[in-house]
């Protein structure tokens, strides 16, 4: 009885663990959608190429600031933007 308690028990967390994975996983679609709709209220769109893959991380921060954006919505926009530029210009 007591095993069987404990399997119940390891197999639920491990579920939840995936479960909180698959949510905490960037959505590019939604990046994509998210990057044309709000980062060009205020300036034209910077380009994925235009900007080391250091700068975007420091200035995604400081336009979720300019922006509100929400912790899901910079993560997507940071994972569009990133893999864009990989594609690009063949940097990681
Ligand atoms: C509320 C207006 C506003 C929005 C929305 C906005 N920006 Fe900006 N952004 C600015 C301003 C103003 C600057 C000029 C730098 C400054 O004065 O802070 C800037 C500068 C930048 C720069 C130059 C480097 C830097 O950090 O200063 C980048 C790159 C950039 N924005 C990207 C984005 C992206 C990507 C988004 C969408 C997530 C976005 N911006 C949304 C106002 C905005």
């Amino acid at each position: 009885m007591k095993t069987l308690l404990k399997t119940t028990l390891i197999t639920l967390v491990f579920c939840l663990n995936t479960l909180h994975a698959e949510e905490n996983k960037a959505d590019v679609m939604n990046g994509a959608q998210v990057w044309t709709d709000v980062c060009m209220r205020c300036h034209n769109l910077r380009q994925p190429a235009d900007l080391s893959t250091r700068a975007w991380k420091f200035s995604m921060n400081h336009m979720r600031i300019r922006a509100g954006l929400t912790a899901d919505e910079t993560r997507d926009i940071q994972a569009f933007i990133l893999q864009s530029k990989s594609t690009v210009d063949g940097t990681q």
